[in-house]
């Protein structure tokens, strides 16, 4: 099991990354349909569109890709020797991830509120918390890959 471990070790981690590339896809751009569906009249042609864009792109593409990155993530990190716990990177990288998990169950709520006509939150909302997961994109790949503590 070690032995194999070890071997499927850069198959895994490629997995990892082109599943995370998939999810972040989505948590990048499914706030953006946000911010035009919150502009798009109530009952409009153009509001139910983006209904339908929203419900596959948060079904079909980003769920299956949050638990892939999970699924490998978790594998990387039960492979013997692969991690230094001792590490900070690694515990602030698993904080980050659980925030943008968080990230994800709320686009998850405001896509529902938006399917039943019900969203209660502004453009410019939308437009600020579009950034955020750019910002732990951008935290999360330093702290894997230059591990600075
Ligand atoms: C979902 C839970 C996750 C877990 C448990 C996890 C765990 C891990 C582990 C243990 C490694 C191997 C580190 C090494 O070999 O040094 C790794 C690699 C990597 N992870 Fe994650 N990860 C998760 C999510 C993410 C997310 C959300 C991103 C990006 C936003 C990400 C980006 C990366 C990258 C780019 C690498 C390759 C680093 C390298 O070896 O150069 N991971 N992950």
């Amino acid at each position: 099991m070690r032995a194999w471990l070890g071997d499927a070790y850069p198959w895994i981690k490629s997995a990892h990354i082109v599943s995370m590339v998939a999810w972040m896809a989505g948590l990048l751009y499914l706030p953006r349909l946000y911010v035009y569906h919150s502009m798009a009249p109530i009952g409009s042609d153009r509001s139910d569109t983006f209904k339908v864009m929203e419900r596959r792109l948060e079904r079909g593409i980003m769920t299956p890709a949050m638990i892939a990155t999970w699924g490998f993530g978790l594998v990387l990190a039960g492979t013997p020797e692969a991690v230094d716990w001792r590490m900070g990177w690694i515990w602030a990288k698993i904080a980050l991830v659980v925030g943008l998990t968080a990230f994800h169950a709320a686009l998850s709520r405001w896509r529902n509120a938006f399917g039943v006509d019900r969203n209660m939150h502004s453009t410019r909302f939308f437009r600020i918390v579009n950034e955020l997961p750019t910002l732990a994109l951008m935290a999360i790949v330093l702290l894997v890959v230059v591990k600075p503590f």
